[in-house]
């Protein structure tokens, strides 16, 4: 799949150096590979920072969710997409996996992940050079500016991360896929057992998103333990880090390990025929 500019629509060339548009519209690559073509005014919208990017790092290479990326790579060898766009793509630490696995097939799969935030692009692009993907693009643009043709992609990763539906209906495929996967009532439970007073079930929406049809549904729940060193790379990158006080946080000191819930709704979706 072929990034487009932000400027005037036309397709991105990648160059090593930048990316360049028919028109010369030009966007120079970080030192690690990735493009920023985040729009002015989508630029007061913050992501993750780096702090959060290298806790999720830490703790998805310990290898906590192994389960769910197997299940998602399973998912996507049935569906042997061409083209994927991974959504608000953090580290990559899904997208490269599953790239990585249909190329090991024999798929000739292209990989463009997205996210806000600059600082955790720097570690996708540099993810996917050591898993044998450097032709990767990961550009920083917001879920509400992709930079994607219309209809250009197959495949939708959407993994805890915003979703804008009119925005995916735009670039997806008639026959394409939106994988999403969203955290269910009682993930992490036990941590936030350990860290509030009154911790609150999350509120997970597990319908398709408006203009889509659920193709399937299915749920993963399973129990991690979790050593004093992982714990807080855990808490820091959930949404709660920045809503708990340091105070809080603290108690987690206390604890040798932690065994805790996880549980994960993934929904398969189809653009509504
Ligand atoms: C919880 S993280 C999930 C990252 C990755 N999908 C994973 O599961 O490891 C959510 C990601 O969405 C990104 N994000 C937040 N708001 C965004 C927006 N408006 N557009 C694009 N990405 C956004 C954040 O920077 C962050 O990397
Ligand atoms: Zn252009």
């Amino acid at each position: 799949m072929k990034l487009i500019c932000p400027v005037c629509g036309g397709e991105l060339t990648p160059e090593p150096k930048r990316y360049l548009c028919q028109k010369g519209h030009s966007f120079d690559r970080a030192k690690s590979g990735y493009v920023n073509l985040l729009q002015r005014q989508s630029r007061r919208q913050r992501g993750d920072d780096a702090e959060m990017a290298k806790a999720r790092q830490i703790f998805l290479n310990a290898g906590y969710y192994q389960k769910l990326l197997d299940r998602i790579c399973a998912i996507a060898a049935q569906q042997q997409p061409a083209e994927i766009m991974d959504v608000g793509c953090g580290e990559g630490w899904y997208s490269c996996a599953v790239t990585a696995a249909l190329r090991s097939m024999g798929c000739q799969t292209a990989l463009c992940g997205v996210d806000i935030s600059p600082d955790i692009l720097r570690f996708a692009a540099v993810r996917a050079k050591q898993q044998g993907i450097p032709d990767a693009d990961w550009a920083v643009a917001s879920v509400n500016h992709l930079p994607a043709a219309a209809h250009s992609c197959d495949c939708i990763l959407n993994l805890f991360a915003p979703c804008e539906p009119q925005e995916f209906l735009r670039i997806i495929k008639p026959n394409g896929i939106l994988l999403r996967v969203i955290p269910l009532e009682k993930h992490l439970w036990e941590l936030k057992e350990a860290v509030y007073e009154k911790p609150y079930e999350n509120k997970p929406v597990t319908e398709a998103p408006d203009g889509f049809e659920l193709d399937a549904y299915e749920s993963l729940t399973d129990t991690i333990t979790v050593p004093a060193e992982h714990l807080k790379a855990l808490f820091a990158m959930t949404p709660y880090i920045h809503k708990t006080s340091e105070k809080d946080i603290a108690k987690l000191d206390a604890l040798a390990s932690l065994t805790t819930t996880i549980s994960f709704g993934i929904l398969q979706c189809r653009p509504k025929k």
